[in-house]
């Protein structure tokens, strides 16, 4: 019997929230600002896929390392029989060390905004493992989360790897944090966390010598050119990513390299030379802080696991 249910379902979008509408409200805003997670269209998350692979992305490497070297225990911690929920699932290569380690795994739940890409790796992912009960869902998790049962109730993991909470403000951080809690039903969540250090190491890492991320952070509006039929003028902006050390983060912009304007359904937006627009925050997190955070979100942090350089930590985080 085929027990890959590979189909997949959507979770209910709320009406209105759209790529036109939230760059309509961003673009009126001051200082302007278009929101990360319409970075992850197709292309995008090729974009993103490429990023994680450059030398100065130490992230997904590291994170990578410590999913392998400790996979067994983490296959403990999670317990038999669990339904393994990811949020954001990507790429779908992280997930493959815990699908090998699994003990009885009775399904993986991948979630993530991009129907395309998610249709495309899921595919991959059904031919390597066959006898896997696999439940693809496009949907945005930063909306309410409400995943039906599977039948027998498994107890649920969540897996939210890739410091993709670090895209959110601490207190957006830990609502979220909260309402992944609530989908997980009393499971823990396995989460990756980027580590502060060096600001010269993290600065690296956002402004690669190849210019990837620069083209990502682009993606933004190159993906409205070809969705909404607005007229940016992709090399009248600049990718501007520095470290901003009081908030513990990366703020990347683009920022208009001339005064001009941009038609965008049917609107006029003008753009100062040297205005930036806010496109993302990337928070870092000491292992004490995220811990500190984790408990206010109702999670009690058990086990944390870092690499020798400090780059990155793994936390597993029980509900409490
Ligand atoms: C999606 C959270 C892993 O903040 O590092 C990479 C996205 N942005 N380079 C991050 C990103 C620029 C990223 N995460």
């Amino acid at each position: 019997m085929d027990t890959t249910l590979a189909r997949i379902s959507h979770l209910p979008a709320p009406e209105g929230d759209s790529f036109a509408d939230s760059l309509l409200t961003g673009l009126r805003k001051a200082p302007k600002e278009i929101s990360c997670k319409y970075f992850y269209d197709e292309a995008g998350s090729r974009l993103f896929d490429a990023i994680c692979e450059l030398p100065e992305y130490y992230q997904t490497r590291t994170e990578t390392a410590l999913l392998s070297r400790h996979a067994g225990e983490i296959a403990a911690l999670m317990g038999q029989g669990v339904e393994i929920l990811e949020f954001g699932a990507g790429s779908l290569r992280k997930v493959r060390i815990l699908l090998d380690a699994a003990q009885d795994l009775r399904a993986y739940t991948p979630l993530d905004i991009s129907g395309g890409y998610l249709g495309a790796v899921v595919r991959e992912l059904a031919a390597d493992y066959p006898a896997l009960t696999l439940r693809p869902l496009v949907g945005d998790f930063t909306l309410p989360l409400d995943i039906p049962e599977l039948p027998g109730a498994p107890r649920r993991a969540g897996f939210f790897p890739g410091s993709t909470i670090g895209n959110f403000k601490p207190d957006a951080a830990m609502a979220l944090l909260r309402r992944m809690r609530g989908a997980l039903n009393g499971g823990g969540l396995l989460i990756g966390v980027d580590l502060v250090k060096d600001p010269v190491r993290l600065h690296a890492a956002y402004n690669d010598s190849a210019g990837v991320t620069g083209q990502f952070n682009k993606n933004l509006m190159a993906r409205a050119n070809r969705e909404l039929d607005a007229d940016f003028d992709l090399d009248g902006f600049a990718h501007y990513a520095p470290y901003n050390a009081n908030a513990h983060r990366i703020e990347m912009y683009l920022v208009s390299l001339k005064r001009q304007s941009v038609r965008l359904c049917g609107q006029q937006f003008d753009f100062l030379q040297g205005e930036a627009v806010h496109t993302e925050d990337s928070h870092k997190y000491t292992i004490e802080s995220f811990r500190e955070m984790a408990c206010r979100a109702g999670f009690n942090p058990r086990a944390v696991w870092t690499d020798e350089d400090r780059l990155f930590a793994m936390h597993w985080l029980e509900s409490r």
